[in-house]
């Protein structure tokens, strides 16, 4: 009769401590990587609608929008630039670097000019403009404030030492070869402003990611027309 009991006992026991690492084990390993998953998601949505944030004539940002990790990425600017449009949103940073070290490391330099700015900049540059050129050719070139991808800190205008950064030009020309291996585009193509709203600018590279980069330079598309819009 003991020996049963035992028997039963052990049983019990080991029933018992299979559901315990069952739980502990199996179960939890399974809801943490579900976690880990649901993380990483979170994330990569994050990073996508950052990457893709769409600013133009019709879309635009309120008055008080300031971009994620503001940073003045490790590049030359040109002594033209004030500090606020040396900034960049953080998840572009380290790809423009890149591109400017590999444009260096084949004899083409590429110096920074305008990143981030904010409304009030926006505004001034708008205003000096229309007052410089006329409300008709500033509306060519530049956005209205609120309206300006500028103000995404996602994009750059370009510049080269001799502060002329035309189609032709050695480092206009890399940059339209190039600039996608490094998730950027041209963000305002020759002939293209029945979608972009924006004559053609050879200087203005928009950050958008590997991807979307590599298939909008492929395709000869503008971001306007990879969304859809
Ligand atoms: N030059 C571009 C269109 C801007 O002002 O945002
Ligand atoms: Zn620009």
């Amino acid at each position: 009769m003991k020996k049963v009991f035992k028997i039963i006992l052990s049983l019990i026991i080991i029933f018992f401590g299979a559901i315990y690492i069952l739980v502990n084990t199996v179960l939890k390993e399974n809801y943490n990587i579900s976690d880990i998953k649901n993380n990483l998601t979170k994330e990569t949505i994050n990073k996508k609608s950052q990457e893709l944030l769409l600013v133009n004539d019709q879309n635009g940002l309120g008055k008080d929008y300031i971009p994620e990790g503001l940073t003045i990425p490790n590049i030359k600017f040109s002594s033209n630039s004030a500090n606020e449009e040396k900034h960049v949103a953080g998840i572009m940073a380290k790809p423009l670097e890149k591109l400017v070290k590999a444009a260096k490391d084949e004899g083409v330099t590429l110096l920074g000019n305008s990143a981030y700015r904010s409304y009030k900049s926006q505004e001034k540059v708008y205003n000096n403009r229309v007052k410089s050129q006329g409300r008709k050719l500033a509306d060519s070139y530049v956005a209205k404030p609120g309206f300006s991808e500028h103000q995404t800190g996602l994009c750059i205008d370009i510049t080269n030492k001799d502060k002329y950064f035309v189609e032709g030009t050695k480092e206009a020309d890399w940059l339209a070869k190039n600039c996608y291996k490094f998730g950027f585009i041209i963000r305002y193509p020759k002939g293209k402003k029945t979608s972009t709203g924006i004559d053609y600018e050879p200087w203005h590279i928009r950050y958008v990611g590997k991807e979307a980069a590599k298939y909008i330079y492929d395709n000869k598309i503008t971001l306007e027309d990879y969304l859809n819009k």
